[in-house]
């Protein structure tokens, strides 16, 4: 009876691995140890250093609600601290099978094989737009070759790069040990002319200009046009300022989903909910 236990839980704990294992390539060779430096398909091996490898992913508020994606996994480091230290779950992609092996074979070893997947990928194939976090340890040229793909990822996708930043998209934040990383939260698309309700805003237009997260603009109430002041976009979190008649400074904080603005305004002698729609 108990030969038949041991048969059974041998048999649940190697079909869940399986499972797990089910893109990664664990049955790689176990002698397997990868070099520092050695070529990758786009890239090197090189790992992310420990402590930056924490700090990343703390800048990036990672939760145990996370998803985090390491785009070139390596022997899978960030992935295994996102879920050791911060209990997410994680995906790696790694090009290089024997690596992939590796990384997932270090993700079992320190106990969190069940959080912690390493797929044998491209990742310039594989989808990764589930992820709420992405981290990056690339070149300058790789990480434009994937902003595209990582601007069409959901708003609020926090994104760190460890090394290299992306172009004329400026970090939201930079991270500075004895190296050095960027951090950015993927921008809601605000663009555009919104007319708002609310009650200070009656009937308003919002026309707003976008670059990344950097937004401007101005807001037509009655016949008065005036420019935004103040304005922060982070993710679809946005906030700006305006005079309302009185000179009272009002803030409207909202949440901009596709064509949909809901927040409120506070200021001057009232708040209350403001809404608005795409024109
Ligand atoms: C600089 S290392 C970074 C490893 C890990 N992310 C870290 O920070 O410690 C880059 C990794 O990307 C892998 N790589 C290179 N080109 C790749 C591609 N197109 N798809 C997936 N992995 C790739 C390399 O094999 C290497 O392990």
């Amino acid at each position: 009876m108990k030969k038949v236990k041991y048969w059974l839980v041998a048999l649940c704990c190697s079909l869940s691995l399986t499972a797990l294992a089910d893109k990664s390539s664990v049955k790689g060779d176990s002698s397997y140890t990868p070099s520092p430096g050695q070529a990758g398909k786009d890239v090197i091996w090189l790992p992310t250093g420990t402590e930056l490898v924490s700090l990343m992913l703390k800048t990036a508020n990672v939760t145990s609600k996370d998803l985090v994606y390491d785009l070139g996994a390596g022997d899978g480091k960030i992935a295994i601290a996102a879920a050791k230290e911060f209990g997410a779950k994680a995906v790696g992609i790694e090009f290089n099978p024997d690596m992939a092996a590796f990384a997932q074979r270090n993700a079992i070893q320190s106990g969190v094989g069940h959080l912690v997947n390493i797929i044998r990928g491209d990742i310039f194939v594989e989808d990764f737009s589930q992820a709420t976090v992405v981290t990056l340890y690339l070149l300058p040229d790789l990480n434009m070759q994937l902003r595209p793909t990582i601007l069409k990822m959901k708003p609020g996708t926090r994104v760190v790069s460890h090394a290299f930043s992306m172009g004329d998209w400026e970090a939201d934040k930079e991270i500075e040990t004895d190296a050095k990383a960027y951090y950015w939260v993927v921008p809601a698309n605000v663009a555009g002319e919104w007319s708002l309700d609310g009650i200070e805003l009656k009937n308003a237009t919002l026309t707003l200009a976008q670059r990344f997260q950097k937004i401007g603009g101005n807001i037509k109430i009655g016949n008065k046009t005036q420019p935004i002041l103040n304005s922060h976009l982070e993710g679809k979190n946005l906030r700006f300022s305006y005079l309302d008649l009185n000179n009272n400074l009002i803030t409207v904080r909202a949440e901009v989903n596709g064509s949909e603005f809901k927040g409120e305004d506070k200021g001057g002698y009232s708040q209350g909910l403001v809404l608005g729609k795409r024109r």
